[in-house]
């Protein structure tokens, strides 16, 4: 299957089936008649319904129609199917029934167009091998160093504000996100901090924003005009940055990639590594930055747990500030129950799209082949029937004994099979390193009676950016 080309920044055909020739085309909404399911308004559909609330959105279809229902967005009708055995089939996806490409493209061609995740069967398989390199215990073990030296400065500098009381009052999802993208410039692109991180940050950041903004043509003054001139910027300064790294490797994931090999050999292409990088970029920070948060709002309203973790951190570090060695993460077991719990109750990506390649049967249903597939960890993670008061935050669903009588796509805020998220151990690392540095030093605390509300799509996130207290302990 041929991936996509590199084309003009501008040319916003590659997000559709006309600038895609090779992609399998929808069998026309007639041919889903007969799955249940609601077709919304004239011309926008379920659109709004689903971009709005999301997860009560899914909830009423579900109740409504069953784990097997179609929906009408975008101007075409797409199934979607629910439940860890639909996970199971579309994640593990055994007979090569689904693409990746064609479900994740129309979304993220223009702006991070030929990451792994929007690669099918055997040219992912080759390039996700190649990169599998970065994650590898050496280079894992040189990021953990440098996490841990970033974090330790910048959560050192959240209580500079504080009162005599020594509390700071703080909106802890943009301290995280900012964190996030300070770490990435040293750990993701070798760079020090400083005007050209700031640059390049900007960039991205205006990259991630356009990916999701409702115009979805680069003009003037838009959020995707913005997105575009910010990827023009990336691109060019990576392309310089492979050459260099190529010449003199640091121990940052951007060296790891420019220097990984495929089957043969070679090298990849410079633009090849560039894609990679910017997608990977893209896959890593919004992601953490909302689980982080997720997590330390759960810790902020559970004392007890804030406190256990606390006290694990403690005896493994050694003391308050101390760096958390490559060798003792695995010793964090209370903050992965706490961190598997935190991604269940809100999975940063909460719903998974692809399009069917062929048709196939799934529970009696027919589903021909150019349809759209929707999953939804967000759904599975909140059935009642997998997970018992799923709204409570429990790390202790996830003692080996738990998992083991539970089914093993229950659970899926990483997805699974060839396309499971290949930055997962780096983004458990990441966490465990921001537990044990921030909570030696902070108590995080919430005003009785505060209740955030969360924006669901496209990553979760606190609306007013999480307001907790700071408490400098110690
Ligand atoms: C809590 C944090 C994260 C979550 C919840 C998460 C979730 C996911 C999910 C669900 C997918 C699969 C999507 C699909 O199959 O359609 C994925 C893929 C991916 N993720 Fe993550 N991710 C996280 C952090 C990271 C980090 C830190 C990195 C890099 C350092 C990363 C790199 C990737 C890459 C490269 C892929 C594509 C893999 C492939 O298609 O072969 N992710 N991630």
């Amino acid at each position: 299957m041929a991936s996509v080309p590199a084309r003009s920044f501008t040319d916003v055909t590659v997000q559709s089936d006309r600038g895609n020739p090779h992609w399998t085309r929808h069998p026309g909404d007639a041919a889903l008649d007969a799955i249940p399911g609601d077709d919304g308004w004239p011309i926008v559909g379920t659109t709004f319904r689903q971009l709005g609330d999301p997860i009560g959105f899914g909830k009423e279809m579900l109740a409504k129609f069953g784990p097997v229902y179609r929906t009408r967005s975008f101007g075409r009708r797409g199934v979607n199917l629910i439940g860890p055995d639909a996970n199971e089939l579309v994640l593990f996806d055994r007979d090569k029934l689904f693409s990746n490409e064609q479900g994740w493209g129309p979304i993220l061609n223009l702006l991070f167009p030929r990451g792994l995740m929007l690669m099918d069967h055997e040219a992912h398989r080759i390039d996700r091998r190649a990169l599998s390199i970065a994650f590898k215990p050496e280079p894992m073990r040189a990021y953990c160093g440098q996490l841990n030296e970033q974090i330790a400065r910048g959560v050192e500098a959240w209580s500079k504000g504080a009162g005599a009381d020594g509390v700071t009052q703080v909106r802890f999802y943009d301290l995280i996100k900012t964190l996030t993208l300070q770490t990435a410039a040293v750990s993701f692109l070798g760079l020090p901090l400083g005007p050209e991180a700031d640059r390049l940050n900007k960039a991205f950041v205006d990259m991630v924003q356009a990916s999701v903004a409702p115009i979805r043509r680069p003009l003037p003054f838009t959020a995707m005009g913005r997105g575009v001139a910010g990827r023009r910027l990336m691109v060019e300064y990576f392309t310089q940055l492979v050459r260099e790294r190529r010449e003199r490797p640091g121990q940052d994931m951007f060296s790891q990639f420019a220097l990984a090999t495929r089957e043969d050999g070679s090298l990849l292409a410079e633009d090849v590594v560039v894609d990679h990088m910017i997608f990977l970029m893209m896959a890593a920070h919004d992601t953490i930055t909302s689980s982080f948060t997720t997590l330390a709002w759960h810790l902020a309203t559970s004392p007890e747990w804030q406190d256990k973790l606390r006290a694990e951190a403690l005896a493994v570090t050694g003391g308050p500030g101390r760096a958390l060695a490559y060798e003792d993460l695995g010793k964090l077991e209370l903050t992965d129950l706490a961190f598997k719990e935190s991604l269940r109750i809100m999975p940063p990506v909460p719903a998974m799209p692809r399009r069917a390649l062929r048709d196939f049967t799934f529970r009696g249903h027919f589903i021909p082949a150019g349809t759209g597939v929707g999953i939804s960890p967000a759904a599975v993670h909140a059935d009642p029937a997998l997970w018992p008061d799923p709204d409570r935050f429990d790390p202790l669903r996830f003692t080996p004994d738990k998992v083991a009588a539970r089914h093993k796509y229950a659970w899926v805020p990483f997805g699974g099979g060839a396309h499971m998220c290949l930055g997962l151990h780096f983004a458990t690392m990441q966490t465990k390193v921001l537990v044990a540095q921030i909570l030696s030093r902070y108590a995080l605390e919430a005003a009785p009676g505060y209740a955030p509300s969360w924006q669901a799509w496209p990553i979760p996130k606190p609306r007013d950016g999480l307001r907790l207290s700071l408490r400098r302990l110690g």
